[in-house]
């Protein structure tokens, strides 16, 4: 295969290397993509499930939907382990400087090992106060826990009240924390809102000094976070896709991350 020598060739050429991930690197960790079929976008329009002011708007008139919601956002996270993907990318590491640029949530690629992770898009675990200090950090098991509680709001009266009781480990009001006192809510980023700090700044820095850029699961249609490939490419770096899809870049892996990033890693330990 060309475009997998090719690939190869590239990175090993490379002093400086940054992985650029979207929800695709983990759809086979069995967390669905956002805009493919059956996406979660196409389950959950994001005028009501993607901001902030649609979602308090989604609690407030159809809390049921806000439950489904919910469990379909936080139960394939709470479940999910790194795949072979995730840990391709960490392995790179041994090899090159490696940073790894993700518009994930789901905090795999460092479970996978990888220690350079931007994680513009902010994450599921990390709960900030409405100030956007830190609070504290949940775990896959606390996502569980919660995942069960709302399943038992599925039914019955006042799905409201006990659906803001389920998801408290979460987000929620503290009234008696004299120092965290106030609402909390965990530092992801939704539509409108600006890209999480100091991870934005780092990411286009490494960006724009990458000599290669593997562009691994995205679709590249939400700002500023598409920027970022264009931008190293406008600044001479290769670009390399690996997606099911074909992108219009000039070395492209069409096919399922996990397959394909193993043999890239086996092709530089082996020349
Ligand atoms: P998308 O759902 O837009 O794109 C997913 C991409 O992954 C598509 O190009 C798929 O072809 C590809 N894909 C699917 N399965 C794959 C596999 N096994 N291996 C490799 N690629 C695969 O998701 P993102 O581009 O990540 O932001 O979406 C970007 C942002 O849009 C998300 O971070 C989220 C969303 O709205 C916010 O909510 C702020």
């Amino acid at each position: 295969m060309i475009a997998l020598r090719d690939a190869v060739h590239a990175l090993q050429s490379a002093q400086s290397i940054v992985v650029f991930t979207g929800a695709g690197v983990s759809a086979e960790s069995g967390i669905a993509t956002f805009r493919d079929s059956g996406g979660f976008w196409q389950r959950f329009p994001p005028e009501r499930f993607a901001s902030w002011n649609g979602l308090r708007r989604t609690a407030i008139h159809t809390p049921g939907e806000l439950i489904e919601f919910l469990i379909a956002l936080l139960e394939p996270v709470a479940m999910a382990q790194p795949n072979a993907a995730h840990r391709a990318i960490a392995d790179l590491q041994e090899f090159r400087s490696t940073t790894v640029i993700t518009q994930n949530i789901d905090e795999l690629h460092q479970e996978a090992g990888s220690t350079s992770v931007c994680e513009i898009h902010g994450t599921l675990f990390d709960l900030i106060d409405s100030r956007g200090r830190f609070v504290g950090r949940i775990g896959r098991r606390d996502l569980l826990k919660i995942v069960n509680r709302l399943m038992r709001c599925r039914s019955g009266p006042f799905k409201l009240p006990r659906l803001l009781a389920a998801i408290q480990p979460l987000a929620g009001l503290r009234l008696w924390h004299s120092e965290t006192r106030g609402a909390y809510r965990p530092r992801i980023v939704m539509f409108g809102d600006a890209l999480a700090e100091p991870d934005w700044t780092r990411a286009c820095g490494a960006a724009a000094n990458c000599d290669a850029m593997l562009v691994v699961g995205t679709s590249g249609l939400v700002w500023p976070a598409a920027t970022l490939p264009i931008d190293a490419r406008q600044r001479g770096a290769v670009i390399i896709s690996v997606d099911p899809e074909a992108s219009g870049e000039s070395i492209n892996l069409r096919g399922n991350a996990g397959e394909i990033l193993p043999r890239i890693i086996q092709g530089i330990a082996n020349t």
